[in-house]
C-alpha cells in the first residue's frame, strides 16, 4: 500500500496517526473507495462530491484541493494499483463525543486487490438500518454495524449481508446497493429508504434510464426478496455483480437477463470516460 497522511507520503506501517484520534476512538470520519485504471481514478468528481456532503452531514470541513494533491501524490507513486481510499477524521480529540480542535486528518491509500467473484451470494441480516439517523445516507467510517452483518453473512455461506430499515424495506449491503426484479421490471429502493448514494447505483440507473429501461426507484418489504427471480449487487469495486442465492435460494438463471443488460450498458458506458 503507498500512503499519504496530512500532506506527506509515509510507509504504511508507520505510527502516523494519534492515539486520540477522532476517527479512531469514536468513529468519527468519512471515506471513500475508488476504482483505479491505469494510474486514473474512476468517477473521481462524483466521489469527491460524496466526500463533501458525507463530511458536511458530520460537521467535518474537507480541503478537496489538499485530498486531490493526497491522490496525485499515491497515483503518482504506484499507478498500478487499483484501489484507492480516502479517509477524513475529525482529528486529535479528547475522549468523548465533542471533537477537538486541532483540525482533520486526511489519508489518501493507494493499494492491489483481490478479484471478485463473478457472482455472489447475499443473505439478510436481522438487524436494521436507520433511514431516520443523523447519519444515514452518508459514507461515515462508523462501519461497525457493517462488519457484525458480514460476519452474520459469512457464518451463512453468503458474501455479502442485505438489511432492512427500521420500516421493513429493502435498503442495502454492507459495502453495496441491491437492484432486482420486481413484478417483471428492475427496482432498487429510493435514497429514503436510508442507503448510501453509490456512485455505481447512480451512474446505472442514468445510464439504464438513458437506454430506454428506466430503474424504478421503489420501497419494498424486504419480503419481496425472497420471490424475486434475479438481483444483483452494485458497488465502485464490484460494478455489477449478479446474486445467485439469496438466504440459500438460488436465483436461475444468474444472471438473469435484467441483470445481463445492466451489466453490459454499465461496462460499455463506463469505458467511454474515466470520470462520468
Ligand atoms: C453501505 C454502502 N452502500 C453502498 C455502497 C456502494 O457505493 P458505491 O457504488 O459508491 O461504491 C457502499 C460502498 O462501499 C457502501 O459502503
Amino acid at each position: 500500500m503507498t500512503l499519504w497522511v496530512n500532506g506527506t507520503v509515509v510507509p504504511d506501517d508507520a505510527a502516523v496517526i494519534r492515539a486520540d484520534d477522532h476517527g479512531l476512538v469514536v468513529g468519527d470520519g468519512v471515506f471513500e473507495t475508488m476504482a483505479v485504471e491505469d494510474g486514473v481514478p474512476f468517477a473521481l468528481t462524483r466521489h469527491l462530491h460524496r466526500l463533501q456532503r458525507s463530511a458536511a452531514g458530520l460537521g467535518l470541513e474537507v480541503d478537496e484541493r489538499f485530498v486531490r494533491a493526497g491522490i496525485e501524490a499515491v497515483l503518482a507513486d504506484r499507478p498500478d494499483y487499483v484501489r484507492l481510499r480516502v479517509t477524513v477524521t475529525g482529528g486529535p480529540s479528547p475522549y468523548g463525543s465533542d471533537r477537538g480542535s486541532a483540525g482533520p486528518t486526511v489519508m489518501v491509500a493507494t493499494g492491489p486487490m483481490a478479484p471478485w467473484p463473478p457472482t455472489t451470494d447475499v443473505a439478510v441480516v436481522p438487524w436494521t438500518r436507520n433511514e431516520r439517523a443523523a447519519t444515514a445516507g452518508l459514507k461515515t467510517t462508523s462501519y461497525a454495524d457493517n462488519v457484525v452483518a458480514l460476519r452474520y453473512a459469512h457464518d451463512r455461506g453468503a458474501a455479502e449481508a442485505l438489511f432492512a430499515n427500521s420500516r421493513g424495506e429493502v435498503c442495502e449491503g454492507t459495502g453495496s446497493n441491491v437492484f432486482y426484479e420486481y413484478d417483471g421490471v428492475l427496482v432498487t429502493p429510493p435514497l429514503t429508504s436510508g442507503c448510501l448514494a453509490g456512485v455505481t447505483r447512480e451512474l446505472l440507473i442514468e445510464w439504464l434510464a438513458a437506454e430506454g429501461t428506466p430503474v424504478r426507484e421503489v420501497a419494498l418489504p424486504i419480503e419481496t426478496l425472497h420471490e424475486t427471480q434475479e438481483a444483483f449487487i452494485t458497488s465502485t469495486t464490484r460494478d455489477v455483480m449478479p446474486i445467485a442465492h439469496i438466504d440459500g435460494r438460488a436465483l436461475t438463471p444468474t444472471p438473469g437477463p435484467l441483470t445481463r443488460q445492466a451489466c453490459v450498458v454499465f461496462e460499455r458506458r463506463a469505458a467511454e470516460t474515466p470520470d462520468p
